[in-house]
Parts: structure tokens; C-alpha cells; sequence
């Protein structure tokens, strides 16, 4: 499993071929998944480690992706830590006690989650008994996760938590610390269970200025990767809309950072000093136009993404909830388009070398 494309991809080694994973592979584009939620619902899927797994490998045989992602949310740690919340139907996230005060932080527990969660190390034992591609494991990211508890459901302008943020910092940051605590043991039990790799979900945190990144949320991630340096899994970070903020993202210690579309792989690797791999960038919403055109920009994507070593084909967000839905058999062909093009051009570089070595 150590040299599987995915894995070598993350640790910037030499690859047969681009490998491929899709954000939120697992969901409503499925008929299997809208089939399963009419008789369960998200939470009960995630607390189930049979449910879980069917799930989480069904794209894997489905669409023959090079990595399988746990299927969970991000919402799922912040229960024990005493949050109350539903993810309801074509809304999200819906917390009934938002964190606003001192106090509320203060309430908050940072748990053991073998204890509170074993059914998510139970869930990953079950995947990987006999999963071919690495599993990937996951978290939210202190930034995002305190976006859902301090606005109380999903928000646009992330209003009260820049407040809260701005006139107290010391709460705020002692509720970054607390999260930044749980979330090292949440992906440390995920990783002792045999997630072959992480992946933080800071989807929102693309709202905040460079600035108020690093004095207020960078210190939160740079203890997160350090807490799981030790278990030398590769760490992939991930934002939406995160261009002016990738330099301090390759000070974090995330050795992979996902990207979205709006910026260029070429601009993420100078942005981040070729220090780490880069993944992305399809805007999810290609996956609606015509083939043509899916294959001319992930070409595009390839070309650029093989220009240095390190790069894993994603989309730039997740596939999209829409009617009619994404269609299966179009990931499916982006999939082998992504194999099958890539190994190609790599072969084809590998052969120029070696002529230009002959002597
Ligand atoms: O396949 C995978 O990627 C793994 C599963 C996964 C889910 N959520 C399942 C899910 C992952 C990695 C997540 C992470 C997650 N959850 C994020 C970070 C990634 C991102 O998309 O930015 C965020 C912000 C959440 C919070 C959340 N949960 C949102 C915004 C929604 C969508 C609300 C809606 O109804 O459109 C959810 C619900 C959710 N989580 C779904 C899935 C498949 C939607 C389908 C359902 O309700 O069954």
C-alpha cells in the first residue's frame, strides 16, 4: 500500500500515473445513496460501521478511483464535545446551542474519542480489512467547525464569528485550541484504525484576510500537523477560495494542499514555494457540461499538475447536489480520461529522458 500512486502523489515521488479521488465521492449523485437515505439518514449511515463501509467503497468500484474518503461529516466530533446539532436536508449543518460566550466555550469538553466515537475507528477497521486504495480519513478544521457553532447554521458572511474572533480574542482562541485538540485525536484514533492519510476540511476559512488568518487560525493548524507528524501519514489541508492565503498555508505543516479553481496549479506551487503537493482544481460544476469540454480543462489540469512532481486530480469542491444529478458514468470517464492520459504523457517523458541519457 506504501507505494500506491496516491500515497507516492502526496510525498511528491515519481508515479505510473495521476491518481484520482473526487470530494464528496460518496452522495446524492449516487442512486445507491439516495436509495440507502430513504431508509437512513446521514448520522445513522456515519454511526453504522456496516453502512459506512458500504458507502464509503462504493465509488471506489463505482467510479475506480485511486483513494477511498471515510464517510462522515465534519459535524460528527463536535457532539461529544457537547454541541447540539441536526444536518438537515438541503440546508446543512443546524446547531440548536450556538458557542457566542466565554462560557459556552468553556462548556466545552475535549474528549477521548475512543471513547465517545468508536464507532468511527470500528467503521475504519471494517474499510480497510480489505479496501485496495488507501482510505483517507478526515476532520474539519478549527476555523470551518467554529463557523457552524458560533453562526448556528450555515452563513455567507461568517458575521458573528469575525465578531467573536475580532473583540475576544482570548475566548476565541482558547475555543481554537480546544477544537485544535480534538481534532489531533480524532484523526490519531482514525490513522491507529488504518486511515492511510488525512485530510483537514477548512472550506470556509477562504473568507478571512491573510492577516487574520495568521494571527487567529494558523497557530490552531500548525498544532494539528505537528500533533500527527509523528505518524508520518501524508496531511492533506484543504479551502475554498484560499489563494491569498496559500503562502501561510505551506507554513502549517500539511505536506498535500487541496485547491479550488479560481486559482492555477502553477500559482499554487509558487504560492507555496514547491514545498508540498498540490490537489485539485475541476470546478465541480464542469461535471454539468458537455463531455468535450470536461476533457479539454482536465487535460489543461493534467498538463499543468505534471509540470512538478506532486499532484493528485480532485475537483476544486465537492460534486455538486443538483437535478438532474451529476451522472455516474461522467466521473466514472473523467476517472479513466485522468489514467489514461496522464500515464500516457508520463511514458512519454520517461522515454525522452532516457534518450537524452543515452550516450
Ligand atoms: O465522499 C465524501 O467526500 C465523504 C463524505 C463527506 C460528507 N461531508 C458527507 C455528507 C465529507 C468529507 C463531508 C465534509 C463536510 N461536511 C464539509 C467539508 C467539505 C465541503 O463540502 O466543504 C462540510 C462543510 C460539511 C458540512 C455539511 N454536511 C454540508 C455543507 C452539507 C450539505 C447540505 C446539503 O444538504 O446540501 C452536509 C451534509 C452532507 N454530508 C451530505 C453528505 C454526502 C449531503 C447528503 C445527505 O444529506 O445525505
Amino acid at each position: 500500500m506504501a507505494d500506491h500512486p496516491f500515497l507516492l502523489a502526496c510525498r511528491k515521488q515519481p508515479v505510473p500515473h495521476v491518481p484520482v479521488w473526487y470530494m464528496r465521492q460518496a452522495g446524492r449523485y449516487q442512486p445507491e445513496y439516495r436509495k440507502l437515505r430513504e431508509r437512513h439518514t446521514l448520522l445513522e449511515i456515519c454511526r453504522n460501521p456496516e453502512l459506512c463501509r458500504e458507502v464509503t467503497c462504493l465509488p471506489v468500484e463505482q467510479l475506480g478511483v485511486d483513494a477511498a474518503i471515510l464517510f462522515s461529516d465534519i459535524m460528527v466530533p463536535l457532539g461529544p464535545m457537547g454541541v447540539d446539532f441536526d444536518i438537515v436536508e438541503s440546508v446543512g449543518p443546524v446547531t440548536h446551542n450556538p458557542v457566542r460566550s466565554a462560557a459556552d466555550v468553556a462548556r466545552l469538553r475535549v474528549f477521548h474519542p475512543e471513547e465517545e466515537l468508536p464507532y468511527v475507528a470500528e467503521s475504519v477497521r471494517l474499510i480497510t480489512r480489505d479496501l485496495h486504495v488507501p482510505l483517507i480519513g478526515f476532520s474539519g478544521a478549527p476555523f470551518t467547525l467554529a463557523s457552524y457553532i458560533i453562526e448556528g447554521r450555515p452563513s455567507r458572511d461568517y458575521l458573528r464569528t469575525k465578531r467573536l474572533m475580532w473583540s475576544e480574542p482570548d475566548v476565541w482562541r482558547s475555543l481554537m485550541e480546544k477544537l485544535a485538540e480534538v481534532i489531533v485525536r480524532y484523526l490519531r484514533m482514525q490513522i491507529a484504525a488504518g486511515a492511510a492519510a488525512v485530510q483537514v476540511f477548512d472550506s470556509w476559512v477562504g473568507s478571512l484576510a491573510p492577516e487574520d488568518y495568521r494571527v487567529h487560525v494558523l497557530p490552531a493548524m500548525r498544532r494539528i500537523f505537528s500533533g500527527i507528524a509523528d505518524t508520518e501519514v501524508p496531511a492533506i489541508y484543504f479551502g475554498v477560495g484560499t489563494g491569498e492565503l496559500l503562502p501561510l498555508f505551506a507554513e502549517t505543516g500539511a505536506s498535500v494542499i487541496g485547491i479550488d479553481w479560481r486559482v492555477s496549479i502553477a500559482a499554487a506551487r509558487r504560492r507555496t514555494q514547491g514545498r508540498v503537493a498540490i490537489q485539485g482544481n475541476l470546478d465541480p460544476a464542469l461535471l454539468l457540461a458537455p463531455w468535450p469540454e470536461i476533457q479539454r480543462r482536465a487535460r489543461q489540469i493534467i498538463d499543468e499538475g505534471l509540470e512538478a512532481p506532486g499532484f493528485i486530480f480532485n475537483l476544486g469542491h465537492g460534486v455538486v447536489h443538483h437535478q438532474p444529478p451529476v451522472e455516474v458514468d461522467t466521473l466514472r470517464r473523467l476517472t479513466d480520461f485522468v489514467h489514461e492520459y496522464s500515464a500516457d504523457r508520463i511514458a512519454e517523458s520517461t522515454r525522452v529522458t532516457a534518450r537524452r541519457d543515452e550516450p
